[in-house]
């Protein structure tokens, strides 16, 4: 986790650092620091917090800080506290190297252990300290450059790292390398002007040409030179490839809304069209044209099962994939945790198929999941929202949803376009394999071909949510309901609610409230339940009969033409009615309005919850 930035060229590099660094808070907020480099040294200012009081403590200090090049790092804590002395960067025992890194050493304690015993100390608790240090201990002993002292240390280092260090006495040089953590580089003006970052959003206004770094690899920049790139293993020079971003500098603005995550979630009408657009073409009752499904129509027609793995609110799309997968293709779904996968020696066939699903593409937990799946021999597919990611990059095949940048941690818009697209994918693998009701696929292609419409109209209950939001602001605990298709969408109710609000909330099968949850209903307690017309609606209001019976309070989702639930429940909101499939798409619009007004109005930063990061890079 945590954001770095780097610049190396002929403008003044503090600026270009900490409005970067504000860019890549979304990563981890718990502590920050830059460094600056001129001749004669550097400045460097560190603290615990936001980057807002990193900017405040600079100001106040008057570091005047002036420099062509420089290093900055926004935190998400792995070893030792989030304090002004763990923060990075961190410099080594000599003062003469500096350095800023995203990832964990694993073996930190061995190597620290041996540098100890060779005299050197340690103010942090980090792994990062060790590193450095390593570095500068390899140099003094081989009595070799930067570049190589880096390298050889790196093939000593077991984790996963990002990182970009720089000689003291040699401010014009810097060391980039990754194994694990992304970093992308921005190549400036006649290829000689250097900006690295975690994503490439903190460059997007200098330069449009980016080289994302692979596995294994280290460049060595110099002002006004060409970018060196090497292979860390065996020094072997690697030809850059540079891409073109696509990235509209509009899309990473918050606009006239409070929060990313109310943009977000007011974006979605905008962001399923986006993913439906040139895929779904409603003509003839109905076309998909998805390359990356129909290139591999084979493998799909005739797979034996299918295993999605994913975490947070991807993992909750997946519970949706499997929903609709099992119904419409008939092939046997497992969802799993991918933290979960990696260490239980799964059961993987040749003919089986593995979907990842990330709206990152960067989460390490599903990296390593991918990685161990390819290695049993399956098929690799991936639903990934940032393009060139990590794992867009490993999968054997796989769809983009594009719904364009997600700024805030709580996910909304991604979670939609995936569910999009795992609707698009099931009744594309229907139709081959002919599993699939005819009237049905022309229904739901003319459904989704409409939803948008319908999800801009259930925004509009957003007023009415603030008042119920006031009412329960204050409470302890939510329990949200669904059965079916709408229980993961329960789930992530709970989730929004808990990530932004600290308000502590689960998610349950309606039906099986009574195997337990039942027992903490009571007069304080919300539930929300999913309630909308489906195959499960008589059971529902067996279901709100039982909460109501113990004086619960209920918050039903409803059809507009329901006045049955109207009469029992204590709020309703109403949302337009739509095929069991794609009721997903609308249902989770007021639960994700929910969560964002209770949190609101509890004063919490709602884009920066506490604790969290939007990119998981650690396992
Ligand atoms: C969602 O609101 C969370 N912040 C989190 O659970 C997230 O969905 C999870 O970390 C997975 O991220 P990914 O989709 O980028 O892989
Ligand atoms: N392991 C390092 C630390 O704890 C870096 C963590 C990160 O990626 O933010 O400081």
């Amino acid at each position: 986790m945590c954001g770095i930035i780097g610049y190396l060229g002929n403008r003044n590099a503090y600026p270009i650092l900490i409005d970067g660094l504000k860019k890549l808070e979304y990563r981890g907020y718990d502590s920050s620091g830059i460094a600056v480099f001129c001749n004669n040294g550097y400045k460097i200012c560190k603290t615990k917090g936001k980057v807002s009081e990193l900017e405040k403590k600079i100001f106040y200090q008057k570091k005047n800080m002036i420099g062509t090049s420089g290093i900055g790092h926004t935190r998400w804590a792995t070893h030792g506290v989030p304090d002004n002395i763990n923060a990075h960067p961190h410099v080594s025992n000599s003062h003469k190297l500096i350095i800023i890194h995203n990832g964990i050493i694993e073996n930190f304690h061995a190597i620290k252990i041996i540098l100890l015993k060779n005299g050197f100390h340690f103010k942090s608790e980090t792994d990062t300290e060790v590193l450095v240090n390593l570095i500068e201990y390899i140099q003094t002993e081989h009595q070799c450059s930067l570049e190589e002292a880096v390298r050889i240390s790196l093939n000593e280092v077991i984790g996963a790292y990002s990182i970009a260090i720089v000689e003291r006495s040699n401010p014009n040089t810097m060391i980039v390398a990754k194994l694990g953590s992304p970093i992308a580089l921005g190549i400036g003006s006649n290829e000689k002007e250097f900006f690295i970052a975690s994503d490439p959003i903190p460059f997007l206004n200098y330069t449009k040409n980016v080289i994302y770094l692979k596995d294994g690899e280290m460049a060595i920049i110099k002002k006004n030179e060409k970018l060196d790139l090497r292979s860390i293993v065996n020094n072997h020079k690697i030809s850059p490839v540079i891409e073109q971003l696509q990235i509209n500098l509009k899309e990473i603005e918050k606009g006239h809304y409070k929060y990313f995550m109310l943009k977000e979630i007011y974006e979605q009408p905008k962001t399923i069209l986006d993913t439906l657009r040139g895929r779904l073409l409603n003509q003839n009752g109905g076309i998909i044209c998805i390359d990356g499904i129909e290139l591999n129509k084979k493998i799909f027609t005739y797979a034996k099962h299918i295993t999605i793995i994913a975490c947070g609110t991807s993992w909750h799309a997946s519970l949706i994939g499997e929903y609709l997968l099992e119904k419409l293709t008939r092939i046997p779904v497992e969802v799993e945790y991918a933290s979960e996968f990696i260490y239980r020696d799964p059961i993987i066939e040749k003919r089986d198929i593995v979907i990842v699903i990330s709206q990152s593409g960067e989460t390490a937990d599903t990296l390593s999941a991918l990685k161990l799946a390819k290695q049993r021999g399956s098929f690799v597919f991936g639903i990934c929202n940032v393009v060139g990611s990590s794992i867009a990059r490993n999968v054997d095949d796989g769809v983009y949803t594009h719904a364009g940048p997600e700024i805030g941690v709580a996910s909304t818009k991604s979670f939609t376009a995936q569910i999009t697209i795992l609707v698009l994918l099931a009744l594309t693998i229907g139709k081959y394999r002919s599993t699939i009701d005819k009237h049905l696929y022309h229904n739901l292609c003319e459904e989704l071909g409409n939803i948008t419409e319908k999800v801009f109209c259930t925004l509009k209950i957003d007023r009415y949510l603030k008042e119920i939001s006031k009412k329960y602001c204050n409470v302890k605990n939510f329990l949200y309901l669904g059965r079916g298709i709408n229980f993961p969408v329960a789930l992530e109710g709970a989730l929004k609610l808990k990530e932004i609000s600290y308000i502590h909330a689960e998610g349950y099968p309606a039906a099986e409230m009574k195997h337990g949850p039942i027992a903490l209903i009571d007069e304080k307690m919300p539930v929300v339940i999913i309630a909308t017309k489906n195959i499960h609606y008589e059971k529902i209001i067996g279901n709100i009969q039982e909460i109501k019976a113990r004086k619960g309070r209920i918050i039903a989702i409803i059809n507009e033409e329901d006045l049955q639930i109207q009469m029992l429940a204590d709020h309703i909101i109403k949302v337009p009615k739509t095929s069991e499939e794609i009721s997903p798409l609308i249902n989770i619009i007021p639960l994700q309005l929910l969560a964002y007004q209770i949190a609101c109005i509890r004063g919490k930063n709602v884009d920066q919850p506490r604790n969290l990061a939007k990119s998981v890079t650690v396992e």
